[in-house]
Parts: structure tokens; C-alpha cells; sequence
């Protein structure tokens, strides 16, 4: 079964082309991220104008790379949110008059599932029930995954998510956008244990996380560290901020696990791309009897081929949308 995915959610525009959920025939993404650099983040507006100026050109890209023509495809994929409205509606149009035209099944997919499903690309032969760090941009989840469709939501952060608190952190240290990649490399040359951070865990028996102050702690401290005309050691910094966030998502995602007996943690979203974070998992992997799973670099980022597989798992599953599909841009995890 061929699924042809769009995924126009925030600042790129991807078009895919997945075999069976698993096998991705193409994946073209287009990064919008030098156009919104100089202005620290994503412009809703300018995201929505280059989506609609690129996205015919992307799909095009996306079948003769896989080497199909309209005609061989059997779904359309399309991300329904989360995301910016203006953005989303781009990639939902489009996929309605795609299924339109063509007389073909559509399903509207949960981004942050688009992330987990990521790792059935990578993994062939990951199934659930497992364990599911998912940590993005915008999101920051602990979910038990029971099946390829259902999803128990444990724990979410109370405020900012990891990857936001990265890019903030990265923004006030003089980082260009996006910060996260930028603070992993810096945080690889620093010493971790330079500046004392907070590890906010909340209540003892929550799964829930907080960031926020996290990211205050460190913009107090080059505040004061300027104010005081003492240097900042910005890799020091990186690796102190760095390694307070893993230190909280890696032992509540174990303590997770253990509850509930899985065997394996798999890691989802662009903050999976973080080298940091994957290295201290795998740390503790032997210790714990836990597998851990990530994607490659490229499919922990925004890109359609997760999105072709949610689509295909929910397919598969009954789970068809119909042409009144419409975007809900604070989509929740479900
Ligand atoms: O999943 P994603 O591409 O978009 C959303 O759905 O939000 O995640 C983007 C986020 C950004 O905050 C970016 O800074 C972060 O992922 N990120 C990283 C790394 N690569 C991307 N954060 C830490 N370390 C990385 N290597
Ligand atoms: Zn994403």
C-alpha cells in the first residue's frame, strides 16, 4: 500500500511517498529555517506564503523520487495538527484535493503520533506496547503506546517544552534559531557540572515536567554573570542547562518504563535528535534491561515519512477521515 504524506505543520514543507507504513520510497523536505533565522523564529504568516509557493513543486519532487505517479498511490496522509493554522491549511487542502481528484481514502494525523511512528521507519521490527519519550519543539509527552493507534498520555510538561526551552536558552546566549542543534555541539565541549541548574521533578509520583523555571535559572545567571562583568563560558553554560533537562526527562522516562514493565523506551521528536540525551538513555540501557530507540537525525525532525506511516497504522485500523478533514491547530495527544 503506497501513502503519499504532506506535512506542512510549522516551517517545512515535506512531501513523502511510504510503502506499507514502514519503507519510505522518498522524503523530500524543504527547510524554511534561513528565511525565519533573522527574525529569531517561525513567522506564522511568511511559514504559510513559502508552503503554498513550494508544496506542488515538493510532491512532484516526493513521486519522481520514488519512482510513482499519481495513479500508483492508494492514501493520502496529511497532518492535521498541532500547528500553525495558516500552515496546516496549506498541507490539509492540498491533500483534500489530491483525494478529491484522485477518489482516494484521506486521514487527518496527530503530528506528535507522526513522531512516534518515526521509529517504525527506522525500526522494522518495533511493535508495541512500549514506552515513549516525545519531546519537540512545541511538545513535550510521556506516553505508553498499547497499540499503533492508542496511545495512554502519562505525563506532559506544565509549561514550556523541552525543545522551546532549548531555543530559548540558545536565543539569550546569542545562538541563531534553531538553538537546540547548536547548544548539543557546544554542550559537547563544556563541563556539565560548572553551573548547578535545577532538575524540576514536581510531585513525587508525577510524570509531568516544568521547564519554565529552568530557563528562568539560566537567564538569571548570565544576567547576573554580565552585571557582575564575570565571563561566560557559553559551552559551560550549554552543558550545565543541557544536561538539567536530561537529567528529569531520563529518569521519569525509566521510572516509567519500570511501572509499566516495559522492555523497551523509544525516543520521538526533534529533541531526539540531541546527542546528549540519546548517549545518557543508552547509559543506563544495560543497567535497566530497557532498549532504547530513537530515529536517525533526519526523521526526528519535521519530515512527511512519519506522517505516511501514522496514516497507514490508523488506515489499517478503520481509522479513515472524510473530506470535511479540517485542521485543529491545538490538536491534543490522543
Ligand atoms: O519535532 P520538531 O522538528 O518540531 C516540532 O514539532 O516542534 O522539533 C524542533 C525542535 C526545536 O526546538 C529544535 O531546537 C529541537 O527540536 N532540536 C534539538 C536538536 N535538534 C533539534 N534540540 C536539542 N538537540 C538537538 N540536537
Ligand atoms: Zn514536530
Amino acid at each position: 500500500m503506497l501513502t503519499l504524506a504532506i506535512e506542512t505543520s510549522c516551517d517545512e514543507t515535506s512531501c513523502a511517498v511510504v510503502k506499507d507504513g514502514r519503507e519510505v520510497l522518498s522524503n523530500i523536505i524543504s527547510s524554511q529555517i534561513e528565511i525565519h533565522r533573522k527574525f529569531g523564529g517561525v513567522v506564522p504568516e511568511v511559514a504559510s506564503r513559502k508552503h503554498i509557493e513550494n508544496i506542488n513543486q515538493i510532491i512532484g519532487q516526493a513521486l519522481d523520487e520514488a519512482n510513482v505517479t499519481f495513479k500508483d498511490i492508494d492514501l493520502v496522509g496529511v497532518t492535521q495538527g498541532p500547528g500553525l493554522v495558516g500552515a496546516l491549511l496549506v498541507g490539509i487542502s492540498t491533500a483534500k484535493a489530491i483525494a478529491f481528484g484522485l477518489d482516494l481514502p484521506i486521514i487527518g494525523v496527530n503530528h506528535i503520533q507522526g513522531h512516534v511512528c518515526a521509529n517504525y521507519i527506522e525500526h522494522k521490527n518495533l511493535e508495541p506496547p512500549f514506552t515513549c519519550l516525545i519531546v519537540s519543539g512545541g511538545h513535550t509527552y510521556l506516553v505508553q503506546a498499547n497499540s499503533y493507534t492508542d496511545y495512554e498520555l502519562i505525563g506532559r510538561t506544565r509549561d514550556d517544552a523541552a525543545g522551546e526551552a532549548f531555543d530559548k536558552v540558545a536565543r539569550a546566549l546569542g545562538l541563531s534559531y534553531p538553538g537546540g542543534p547548536l547548544i548539543d555541539k557546544l554542550a559537547k565541549v563544556g563541563n556539565k557540572e560548572a553551573i548547578y541548574f535545577p532538575r524540576v521533578f514536581l510531585e513525587d509520583s508525577s510524570y509531568d515536567f516544568s521547564f519554565s523555571g529552568l530557563k528562568t535559572a539560566v537567564l538569571n545567571y548570565l544576567n547576573q554573570a554580565n552585571q557582575k562583568g564575570e565571563d561566560i563560558v557559553v559551552e559551560d553554560v550549554a552543558a550545565s542547562f543541557q544536561q538539567a533537562v536530561l537529567d528529569v526527562l531520563v529518569e521519569k522516562a525509566f521510572r516509567l518504563a519500570k511501572e509499566k514493565g516495559s522492555d523497551k523506551i523509544v525516543i520521538a521528536g526533534g529533541v531526539a535528535a540531541n546527542e546528549g540525551l540519546r548517549s545518557l538513555m543508552e547509559s543506563r540501557e544495560k543497567e535497566e534491561g530497557i532498549d532504547i530507540l530513537y530515529p536517525s537525525k533526519v526523521l526526528c525532525t519535521d519530515n512527511a515519512a512519519m506522517i505516511g506511516s501514522a496514516a497507514y497504522f490508523n488506515y489499517i485500523e478503520g481509522k479513515e477521515s472524510d473530506l470535511y478533514l479540517n485542521v485543529i491547530p491545538n490538536l491534543d495527544f490522543k
